[in-house]
């Protein structure tokens, strides 16, 4: 009757869809990533414990994330120039807002969980998540941490830097330099296929201890990508956990805080948002977003 072509092209379609990878990216599953699956399955049959499909970004996504990092990294350097003594971090949290609306991008701090800024400004013994304000003025001598997110087109990255005020203090410059260095020693320990994500928490924290700070342990790197925070969880420091082997295709961050005195912190109640040193000592922070490759590691984030 002349259905027969019309069946027979159904079924067809229904077969290529069948053939198409699991990852989205509409490549047949066999150029895409049967070998990555012959590999996952050879780990996970030893006990390894693998990354679930959730945590691999195809190659689309992949790019969508770098367009939305070319942006926040512009926001952070387009700040690095603007900041100066005497401003205030309303101002940084205005230059944050102007930006993102001229790239035709967003922040997803604004409004999560109930945070009402763009950016986190986090001036000397505040350790993350200082919300901007016009009566916080940067003064000389101040360490602050930057740390901006963006989203453009629905997809996220995510940076912090520390910039240093007029005349900082010595003890200031080291725990900055060696916070920076921490981070790059946690990147140093992502090893496509054998290292996990708690070897780079176990890197971070030995070469803080080594140089004499602490690290922050209430907070980690995460997962990004898709949304702001998504697993793993990225610890900075030796867990007894098990953490998942590191392969290809993630996309996370690694963000330590170090601490001059105690590692403990503690919380504004006021804001609900602000974090603190429990000694009033100086913390610093830094923040990239890495892509795990077939043979290392990307910098997103710069
Ligand atoms: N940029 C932060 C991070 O590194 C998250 C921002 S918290 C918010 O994960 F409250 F400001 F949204
Ligand atoms: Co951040
Ligand atoms: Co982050």
């Amino acid at each position: 009757r002349g259905l027969g072509d019309v069946y027979k092209r159904q079924i067809r379609k229904e077969v290529e869809q069948m053939n198409k990878c699991w990852c989205g990216s509409g490549l047949d599953y066999e150029v895409c990533h049967r070998e990555f699956d012959k590999k996952i399955n050879y780990y996970k049959k030893r006990g390894v414990m693998t990354p679930p499909r959730s945590m691999i970004k195809n190659q689309q996504q992949i790019e969508g994330i770098k367009k939305a990092a070319v942006v926040n990294n512009g926001l952070l350097d387009h700040i690095e120039k603007n900041i100066k003594i005497g401003m205030s971090t309303e101002d940084i949290d205005v230059l944050t807002r102007e930006y993102l609306k001229e790239h035709n991008a967003h922040s997803p701090d604004l409004n999560y969980e109930g945070y009402p800024k763009s950016i986190c400004t986090s001036i000397n013994d505040v350790v993350c998540h200082g919300i901007p304000s016009s009566d916080v003025i940067l003064k000389d001598g101040d360490i602050i941490n930057v740390d901006a997110t963006s989203e453009l087109n629905g997809y996220y990255a995510d940076a912090s830097r520390m910039f240093m005020m007029g005349n900082v203090s010595d003890e200031a410059k080291k725990l900055v330099k060696i916070t920076k260095e921490a981070m790059y020693e946690g990147m140093k320990a992502i090893k496509p296929w054998k290292s996990h994500i708690g070897d780079i928490g176990k890197a971070i924290q030995r070469y803080a201890h080594i140089n004499g700070y602490s690290v922050v342990e209430e907070f980690c790197g995460h997962g990004i990508g898709m949304t702001m925070h998504e697993d793993p969880y990225v610890f900075h420091f030796k867990t007894k956990e098990d953490t998942v082997l590191i392969v290809p295709g993630m996309v996370f961050t690694i963000e330590p805080m170090l601490n001059q005195g105690t590692r403990h912190v503690h919380l504004n109640y006021n804001d609900d948002w602000t974090v603190y040193t429990d000694d009033g000592k100086l913390s610093a922070q830094w923040e990239h977003t890495f892509l795990v490759t077939e043979d290392g590691v990307e910098i997103i984030s710069k």
